[in-house]
């Protein structure tokens, strides 16, 4: 047989695949989600995310040291708000003494390079479990934007580096970035989670941080999955508001969006990787259905692959172990 051209040339042993490899992960990539929670030496797994846990600040700071040490450079963090603390108005966000502002002082003392990025939106802090205010059976926009404004301006005055409003208001990033600049927070940079989508894929997230909605769901406000063009108009506003990143979640079911969003833009893209996506790996592997390192690595590739510059995933710490 004569042939012209031999594709299997460069994939016939590891040294010339690894030189012609398009995409490779790096500890640099990754963002590693953190939930925290009140009490001292108190560890708690989450059911539905085996091997994940939500832990108490003391165990937070002892592990962001360790991820330090690994390589990893950033964390975003998620605290769960005591019952009592949850109202309508969702205050318990921007008090000064919460639990997530105690958390960015502590972490940033113990470990002043690690990137602090937190969670805004008001989910853990309502009453009903939504992401904003709640008025006769709506999730309101503009009261709900400036709450929002408050959380993110406690968080900078904690120390965050970065603010992730995760909660799909309209006009919350350049409503955050002037509450930013009047508060002379010149340094505080915005991931915008601009293309999430309304995901049957957020449920074990929501046992972590007890932050299911209470009526209702989340499509009012949270993107339609049928949907890719508003991706990219929803990526777009947020950069002309003043986004320095912008975030697409979940990541796996919507890997066209990444890339999308990727061609379109020229700011970072990150990825989420979220707890569904943990999940189901995590539930094959136990089953002896998939290998979990091999799942692990392959997911993570096509993220990047697929145009995430920055991957949040709850496999941050496997994945720096297993490319090491
Ligand atoms: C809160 C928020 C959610 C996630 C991140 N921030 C849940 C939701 O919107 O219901 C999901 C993360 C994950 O599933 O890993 N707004």
């Amino acid at each position: 047989m004569y042939l012209q051209k031999r594709n299997r040339i460069l994939r016939s042993n590891p040294a010339i695949r690894s030189l012609v490899a398009e995409t490779s992960l790096t500890a640099n990539d990754f963002i590693v989600p953190l939930f925290i929670d009140e009490g001292e030496n108190v560890k708690t797994e989450i059911a539905s995310m085996p091997g994940y846990f939500r832990n108490s600040l003391d165990i937070t700071v002892k592990e962001v040291k360790e991820l330090w040490a690994m390589g990893l450079k950033s964390i975003l963090i998620f605290v769960k708000a005591k019952d009592e603390t949850k109202d309508n108005t969702g205050k318990e966000a921007w008090n000064p003494d919460g639990l997530m502002q105690r958390s960015i002082k502590a972490i940033k003392n113990a470990c002043p390079e690690m990137l602090i990025m937190t969670d805004v939106a008001l989910d853990p802090y309502s009453s009903y479990g939504h992401d904003g205010i709640v008025k006769d059976g709506e999730i309101v926009n503009d009261e709900t934007v400036e709450a929002l404004v408050k959380m993110s301006i406690s968080h900078a005055k904690a120390g965050a580096d970065f603010v992730a409003p995760s909660d799909m208001m309209d006009g919350r990033i350049g409503a955050i970035r002037k509450g930013l600049e009047e508060n002379n927070f010149t340094k505080v940079g915005i991931m915008a989670y601009s293309a999430k989508y309304a995901s049957c894929f957020y449920g074990p997230f929501r046992d972590a941080l007890d932050s299911a909605p209470g009526f209702g769901d989340k499509k009012s406000y949270q993107m339609n999955y049928a949907n890719r063009t508003e991706a990219i108009k929803e990526a777009l506003q947020d950069i002309e508001e003043g986004a320095d990143i912008v975030m697409v979640k979940p990541a796996l079911s919507y890997l066209d969006i990444i890339r999308e969003v990727k061609n379109a833009v020229q700011v970072p893209v990150s990825a989420y990787n979220i707890s569904g996506e943990y999940a189901m790996i995590k539930a094959a592997a136990k089953m002896g259905w998939i290998d979990e390192n091999k799942a692990i690595i392959e997911t993570l590739t096509s993220m990047k692959r697929a145009g995430a510059d920055l991957i949040a995933t709850y496999f941050a710490r496997d994945a720096v172990k297993l490319i090491s």
